[in-house]
């Protein structure tokens, strides 16, 4: 048994903000973000939170599966910005959806979170503990940003994107996960954790870091590398894969890759170009986009990988 992606949704904000809409706040061009990014816009969450976004997501992806909230086992929300420390965005997805037979948490893996959910969920399924489970991937990314500094506000924009799961003979084939706490510096968010009474300091509020070429030089080696590790130990030829699913973070990371592993551009779809890096929510808006075109099919086999703050990556071979 294994676990199968029978439906999938996402959500965006309606607030779109381009390009040129950034340079009026910061020192900026479109020149330079799309030529080093492949972003030409994102959407910024004006009044919704993460929860709002994951609700909503996971509302059309039950839709689109044909199952009710009240079959769900599971709810694993990938998020690493919260609307609250507790209770976890998922069992705020569980109330406003109806979900009472599921049992419903949080994982914290930053861009790498909805991978690690779904691999989660497939070693749920694999051993005959759960059925159904929805995995959502969520983040509101813009309220973690520090919107004067230029080398990070451009970057990230909000989204959500969920899918169904359900326990099938076919579907996920296999998985690796990985992370390396050591380097989690180069890419961090601090929480509101770090001051009492006892030391005296008043808790800080933090923005979103980033050392961009140390990640980049990570990403470049460590999404071709697993997805490589999932291929080999699968025994399935890399040319067999219709498409790499890979994490929306910059056009020029999945080009990297895609030379690495010596495969076409054309089997790397992106939409990093109208929603930028959406963290957690990236593979699954994208998985969405590439259902509702109805680009995806029965049999397809797909690699699914990403990386992100941690440091963490994560790689599934799929069969659609
Ligand atoms: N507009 C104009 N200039 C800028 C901007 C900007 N938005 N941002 C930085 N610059 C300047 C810098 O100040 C620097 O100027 P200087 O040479 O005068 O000092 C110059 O551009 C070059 O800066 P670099 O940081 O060297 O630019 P680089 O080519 O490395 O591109 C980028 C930066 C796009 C961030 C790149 O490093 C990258 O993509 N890294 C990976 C980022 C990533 O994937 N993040 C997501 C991580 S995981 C997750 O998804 C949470």
């Amino acid at each position: 048994m294994t676990a199968r992606i029978i439906g999938t949704g996402s959500y965006v904000p309606e607030r779109i903000v381009k390009n040129e809409d950034l340079a009026k706040i910061v020192e900026t061009s479109d020149e330079w973000i799309v030529s080093r990014t492949g972003i030409h816009e994102r959407r910024v969450a004006v009044e919704e939170g993460t929860s709002h976004m994951a609700v909503e997501a996971a509302k059309k992806a039950l839709a689109d599966a044909g199952v009710g909230a009240e079959e769900l086992d599971i709810i694993l929300l990938a998020t690493s910005s919260p609307d609250y420390c507790f209770p976890a965005g998922a069992c705020e997805v569980q109330a406003e959806i109806g979900a009472v037979n599921a049992v419903a948490y949080d994982i914290s893996a930053a861009c790498s979170g909805f991978i690690f959910a779904m691999n989660t969920v497939y070693g749920f399924m694999k051993a005959g503990i759960y059925r159904t489970a929805l995995v959502i991937g969520a983040d509101c990314l813009s309220k973690l940003t520090d919107w004067s500094d230029r080398s990070t506000c451009v970057l990230f924009g909000d989204a959500a994107g969920a899918a169904v799961m359900r326990a099938e003979e076919t579907g996920l084939v296999h998985m690796t996960m990985g992370s390396d706490g050591v380097k989690g510096p180069v890419l961090s968010c601090v929480a509101r954790t770090t001051g009492n009474f006892a030391n005296g300091r008043i808790p800080e509020i933090g923005y979103m870091y980033m050392d961009g070429q140390e990640v980049f030089k990570f990403a470049v080696k460590k999404v071709p590398d697993c997805v490589r590790q999932v291929l080999e130990e699968s025994g399935v030829p890399i040319d067999e894969i219709r498409y790499f699913i890979l994490h929306q973070a910059n056009y020029r990371i999945v080009e990297a890759a895609a030379r690495r592993l010596k495969q076409p551009m054309e089997k790397f779809p992106m939409n990093m170009d109208r929603y930028g890096n959406t963290s957690g929510a990236t593979i699954p808006t994208l998985l969405d986009d590439m259902n509702r075109a109805g680009k995806l099919e029965r049999g397809d086999k797909i690699v699914i990988a990403g990386f992100g703050a941690g440091l963490t990556w994560g790689a599934a071979l799929v069969e659609w």
